[in-house]
């Protein structure tokens, strides 16, 4: 097991910075997930960890040792691919081996750290089979055991999981968070789903443009995200984000038509535009302390233990509403959905999260 550190990380390609001032602890032991959209520089990241691309600026420390020149052997770390970079003329017992017969091995050893990574996997009965013959989650499989067999520090993975099918990808998701329980390495993974991200991270860091905007557990960058690419990339389906006014009084005014009082101290001072952020799971079919919106149903997607009501505001704005109720909705039909002051989240006209303790519409003083 490792920690990793980024400090003030950089990365440029010529004249395009991909990263910029990358600052990141990693703990021992721990499973970090980097989420963000495709081109926000996750691969970048990891590949100069990896010791696969040359850090520009700034320190990478693992176990508290400089490593930014590191050869990769050096650093204790091993990675898995999106696209297996399996060996296609070898078996799956010399590509699980390949890394030990490389670092000149004894046989009898190599052999017994290959059974012991295809048991770990439940790959025993392919050993002799050629990655041709494998399906997709095999052969994914097999890339773990790679890594597995080097007994690394820290592995890294870049999606993984990416090319499998959905369910398949479930159910090796669950198989890598008990591998992390296991063998307890450091785990760093790479992805733009970020249902993989909630479920497997301990801590998820989510990237935009080469710079982290918000990092944290999951619950707490599902309950109380910084800004709205934040609110708006974690939870599914997506947070709603609903057009009003904070107003002089404290009040807002959604341009639905609704209002209600915030859950702030100190709102108040002038009129200022906000986005109001309400998750589908948070209305509730009664009207209690805060708001409640008229929507008219679209469509009901109907999930069997839930549904999604997918309907319009009077403001023309469409919105998600989970419906737990025992009643059937029907398209064209009205229905109000309350939602509770403190799971209405308020977003300045900058993106950024109106908390408490910075009244937005404080009137500057003279
Ligand atoms: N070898 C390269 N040369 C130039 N630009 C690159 C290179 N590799 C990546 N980039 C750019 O850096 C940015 C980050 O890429 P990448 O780390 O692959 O993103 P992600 O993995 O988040 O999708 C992208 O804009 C990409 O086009
Ligand atoms: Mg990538």
């Amino acid at each position: 097991m490792a920690s990793v550190e980024l400090q003030n990380i950089d990365k440029s390609y010529g004249s395009f910075e991909a990263i910029g001032g990358l600052n990141l602890n990693i703990d021992d032991g721990s499973f970090t997930v980097f989420v963000g959209p495709s081109g926000c520089g996750k691969s970048t990241l990891l590949r100069m960890i990896a010791g696969l691309e040359k850090i520009t600026g700034g320190d990478l420390k693992i176990n508290g040792r400089r490593m930014n020149e590191a050869d990769p052997i050096e650093r204790g770390v091993a990675m898995v691919f999106q696209n297996y970079a399996l060996y296609p003329h070898m078996t799956v017992e010399q590509n699980i081996g390949f890394s030990l017969r490389m670092a000149g091995m004894a046989k009898d050893e190599i052999a017994r750290s290959v059974a012991a990574a295809a048991a770990t996997l439940q790959i025993e009965p392919l050993m002799k089979r050629k990655p041709a013959q494998l399906s997709g989650g095999q052969r994914q499989r097999v890339a773990i055991g790679r890594a597995i067999v080097r007994n690394p520090e820290v592995f890294l993975f870049d999606e993984p999981l990416s090319n499998l099918d959905a369910e398949l990808r479930v159910s090796m998701r669950v198989e890598i968070a008990k591998l992390h329980r296991r063998i307890g390495a450091t785990m760093i993974y790479v992805t733009h789903d970020q249902t993989e991200a909630m479920t497997l991270a301990d801590k998820i860091v989510v990237m935009r443009s080469g710079k982290i905007e918000q990092m944290g557990t999951p619950d707490m960058l599902y309950a109380d995200p910084d800004n709205l690419f934040v609110a708006g990339f974690i939870g599914s389906p997506r947070m709603n984000f609903l057009e009003g006014t904070l107003g002089a009084d404290g009040l807002v005014r959604l341009d639905c038509g609704a209002s209600f009082r915030p859950d702030l101290m100190h709102a108040g001072g002038r009129d200022v535009p906000v986005k109001v952020g309400i998750r589908p799971e948070h209305f509730t079919g009664q009207e209690g302390a805060g708001g409640a919106i008229e929507v008219k149903v679209d469509v009901v997607e109907n999930l069997g233990g839930t549904r999604f009501i997918y309907g319009t505001l009077s403001s023309g704005q469409p919105v998600i509403v989970e419906d737990r109720s025992e009643t059937s909705r029907r398209p064209g039909e009205t229905v109000t959905a309350a939602f509770p002051a403190r799971k209405a989240l308020l977003f300045g006209a900058d993106g950024q999260r109106i908390r408490d303790t910075q009244p937005a519409n404080a009137i500057p003083a003279e």
